[in-house]
């Protein structure tokens, strides 16, 4: 790495946060009986109190504007933003090589440490600066510097930032910059002030960052549970939580995935293949598994993405070691040489009454051949799930199906932030 020191600015940098600035704005100007202009963009960087003013405003209808801005930021403005698509993977890998890493914004530090720890990606930082009125001078030169550790090679610290300002406070501190061409700055902005890097996107900003060195590696998560559970629901809520956050996610299911392997499923899931047998069927998953984890799965978590597949070595636990009966030492056999040792970390068990889940099965579709089997077959399945769950009890972490899908998602979100 050529940086062991890195600065990030946060709006603009880490961040897309137009979009709660210019709501708050949106409301204080519909409040004062001003018209609220296609575009707002001007209310981003520059003080509110000229932007008001931009708008027609007095000085004292500017200054109410302002207040009533910033009632409507501190109630929800500060998360009405989205974390740019790469940045945890970014600052994963850079802390994965021993980087150290610091926020230096010129926002009020209260919000910088609470939009970071809400976002998740607080515990990558050694340091989090933002401007604070009582204890230090505000100029981006003054939170850089307290920012940095005393005492280092300067020509070993980079600050990454979207204005002009970001990138001349860095040459003043004397430490190198990379101009994050893709935040709010003007066209031509950032190679003008003199930035040592420019990143069109994030992708640009790791390669400069890390160069060769080491990526690390991405996060397998599964959705379990018996048919009719409520999972496509709740896997469409997951991928929105991670997108917002960042996360660049790979959404797949099981049997399929890929080509070949959604061939194997129409084969499997055939409601005309009714003299399949337990053996023929348990080797069937396992081999568009093998498939699976070779084309989508493995590639990708080496890429760095989240992957979320909807279900995966457990089904063949629950279905056919229980469900079929064929015994979990026979299914963990056959699956050995598909999985290759990719287990997930986090696993989802969507329990849902079985009444129900026959309910919610019957009503969307037409069932196929597994989903035809009796009570007797989903019960063996559940108890599956159930031994699972008391045996691996770090990776299967049971959510109550029963519940509305907002509670439901909720019992998911607190696992998910224990991972991320
Ligand atoms: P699908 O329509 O994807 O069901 P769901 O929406 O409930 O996930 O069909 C997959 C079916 O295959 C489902 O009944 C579970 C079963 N299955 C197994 O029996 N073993 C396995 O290893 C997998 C992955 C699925």
């Amino acid at each position: 790495m050529k940086y062991d020191y890195i600065l990030f600015d946060l709006d603009g940098t880490l961040t897309e946060s137009e979009l709660g600035i210019t709501n708050s704005a949106a409301i204080a100007l519909k409040e004062l009986g001003y018209p609220v202009p296609n575009d707002m963009r001007f209310f981003i960087g520059p003080p509110l109190f000229w932007a008001f003013r931009e708008c027609g405003m007095t000085e004292a209808e500017a200054n109410n504007a302002i207040a009533i801005y910033r009632r409507n930021y501190e109630a929800r403005g500060w998360r009405e933003m989205d974390v740019y698509p790469g940045i945890p993977a970014l600052l994963k890998s850079l802390k994965l090589n021993g980087a150290y890493l610091a926020i230096a914004s010129a926002k009020p530090e209260p919000y910088v440490k609470r939009i970071a720890e809400h976002f998740g990606f607080g515990k990558y930082f050694d340091r989090i600066i933002g401007s604070n009125a009582e204890a230090h001078d505000t100029s981006k030169t003054a939170i850089i510097e307290a920012a940095l550790p005393a005492g280092i090679d300067r020509s070993r610290a980079c600050v990454v930032g979207d204005r002009q300002y970001d990138i001349e406070a860095a040459a003043e501190a004397g430490a190198c910059s990379v101009g994050a061409d893709y935040g709010y700055c003007e066209p031509g902005e950032l190679r003008l002030a003199g930035a040592t890097h420019i990143a069109r996107n994030v992708p640009e900003l790791t390669d400069i960052l890390l160069g060769d060195s080491p990526r690390a590696p991405g996060v397998f998560i599964t959705l379990e549970g018996g048919d009719g559970c409520g999972k496509s629901t709740q896997l469409r809520l997951l991928n929105d939580w991670l997108i917002v956050r960042g996360y660049e996610t790979l959404i797949t299911r099981e049997p399929g995935g890929c080509p070949i392997s959604e061939r194997i499923r129409e084969l499997v899931l055939d409601v005309g293949a009714a003299g399949m047998t337990p053996e023929c069927e348990a080797l069937l998953y396992a081999a568009a598994r093998a498939q699976h984890v070779h084309d989508v799965i493995a590639p990708a978590i080496e890429a760095g993405k989240v992957v979320i597949s909807d279900r995966f070595l457990d089904s063949s636990i629950a279905y056919q070691a229980y469900g079929r009966e064929l015994g979990e030492q026979m299914i963990r056999q056959i699956n050995a040489p598909a999985v290759k040792g990719v287990m997930p970390e986090l696993t989802l068990l969507l329990l849902a009454d079985m009444n129900r889940a026959k309910h919610r099965l019957t009503t969307a579709h037409t069932l196929d051949r597994i989903e035809r089997e009796g009570d007797d077959f989903v019960g063996r399945t559940n108890l599956g799930y159930e031994t699972l769950m008391r045996n691996e009890p770090e990776r299967v972490k049971p959510i109550d199906g029963n519940l509305t899908v907002d509670e439901v998602f909720s019992a998911i979100e607190r696992e998910l932030k224990r991972v991320f």
